[in-house]
């Protein structure tokens, strides 16, 4: 069989059975094709697309500005590594500093990486700034978060599945409830040599949960007081899904470390980073971090044409108007039926609570049903759904897909 024949949905699902490792459990659709906001699977169904790929496609499929700078890159040049400077990279850098506000940007490729770079800078700074004793330094993190599955990251995430097995772990992490600033503040004040504080504004894997507001602001307060560093992972909030270029933007903090990953690159080519000023980022000195990939002028490229995309199409806006709308619809719904018991989210990062055990298969339904009247989300965990559609939606597509939504759930009346 050629590479590029066509194949059935059933062939193609076959094939990925028989020859891959069985780490993902996909919805049985398979996808050809994609260009904003719609993806076709191969027999040519088109669908709205409600998941983006996990917020990395904020800026539609196949975006024509994204595609050319890739295209154009990719015929000039591809991959020199770190070895040697490239005309590219330093452009990106000062595209992505001004856009957040940094001194200096680390490029790397996926959401894990750059996680691990973060932790990595902030062990660095505080034996060589702060002056914590070798070894010693601790980094708060939250319960039920999600970082990634890098055995670093995995050491310190509370889900089972994902940790299950792969022991030994990494130490140095101590884990507080989100959403705490009473568990945070006991922590800094009683334990010694806490070097950061990792979080993400808002918890997108763990089904999609809001802190209370100033939850982040006075999380920075405290850190701040404490002479430790404010790690924020945006990996999947950042770039213009919850309606503000970062999600930390709605309370006006600035963290000392930022992540970013997924729409940094549109969806088109893995790029990731994180940001952070001269005190800290000086730490970082040649040899002590890199990757062949990170920062390579195809990256470079991709990453300036996507921040473009968000700052010319105003989709910060967009998500935010928008999410407003999808929340508010919802819940004018919700007390009509009895099978969604509640719509949470911040601009177009939502999710909703399905009204069944959190071992139950129904939330899995759902989303098939949703896949027959042809828009594509998936469960978070149990009972939750996410609902996050690219950020190029218009109003009519979104009443569009709320109807299919609101269609689809009264299916599962009880
Ligand atoms: C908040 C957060 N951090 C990190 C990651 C890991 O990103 P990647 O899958 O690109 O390694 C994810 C992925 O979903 C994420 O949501």
């Amino acid at each position: 069989m050629a590479v590029l024949d066509q194949l059935t949905s059933q062939q193609a699902i076959d094939l990925e059975n028989k020859y891959g490792a069985h780490n993902y459990h996909p919805l049985p659709v398979v996808l050809h094709r994609g260009e904003g906001v719609y993806v076709w699977d191969v027999e040519g169904k088109k669908y709205y697309d409600f998941l983006s790929a996990y917020s990395a496609v904020n800026q539609g499929h196949c975006h024509p500005k994204i595609v050319d700078a890739m295209t154009k890159q990719s015929q000039t040049l591809t991959l020199t590594s770190r070895a040697f400077y490239n005309d590219m990279l330093g452009k990106f850098e000062k595209k992505v500093t001004s856009v957040f506000g940094f001194d200096k940007f680390l490029p790397m490729n996926t959401g894990a990486e750059a996680v691990e770079t973060a932790l990595k800078v902030c062990r660095k700074w505080a034996y060589e700034v702060k002056g914590i004793p070798e070894n010693e330094a601790q980094i708060i993190v939250c319960e039920n978060n999600f970082h990634g599955r890098t055995t670093t990251i995995i050491s310190f995430s509370n889900d089972p599945v994902a940790r299950a097995n792969f022991g030994p772990y990494t130490n140095g992490f101590l884990k507080i409830e989100y959403n705490n600033l009473q568990a945070l503040e006991t922590t800094l004040a009683s334990t010694k040599n806490i070097a950061g504080f990792l979080v993400e504004p808002i918890q997108g894997e763990a089904g999609v949960y809001v802190p209370s507001e100033n939850y982040l602001a006075k999380a920075t307060e405290l850190c701040e007081k404490h002479n430790v560093l404010f790690i924020a992972d945006e990996v999947q909030t950042g770039v213009a899904r919850t309606g503000k270029m970062l999600a930390v933007d709605h309370e006006n903090v600035k963290p000392d470390i930022l992540v970013l990953g997924k729409a940094l690159s549109g969806g088109a080519y893995p790029v990731s980073g994180i940001l952070a000023n001269d005190p800290i980022m000086g730490v970082i000195r040649p040899g002590n971090h890199g990757s062949t990939y990170g920062g390579n002028p195809v990256a470079a490229a991709v990453g300036i044409a996507a921040l473009e995309v968000v700052e010319e199409e105003k989709l910060a806006e967009n998500a935010e108007t928008l999410g407003q709308v999808f929340r508010d619809k919802l819940n004018q719904f919700i007390p009509t039926c009895n099978i969604v018991t509640a719509v949470r989210g911040k601009g177009l990062l939502n999710a909703i609570l399905i009204n069944d055990t959190e071992d139950s298969s129904t939330a899995w339904d759902i989303c098939m049903a949703m896949k027959e009247n042809g828009l594509l989300a998936k469960p978070t965990h149990g009972n939750i759904i996410r609902f996050a559609p690219p950020l190029v939606m218009n109003k009519e597509q979104l009443l569009d897909c709320i109807s299919i939504i609101t269609k689809t759930l009264k299916q599962f009346e009880k």
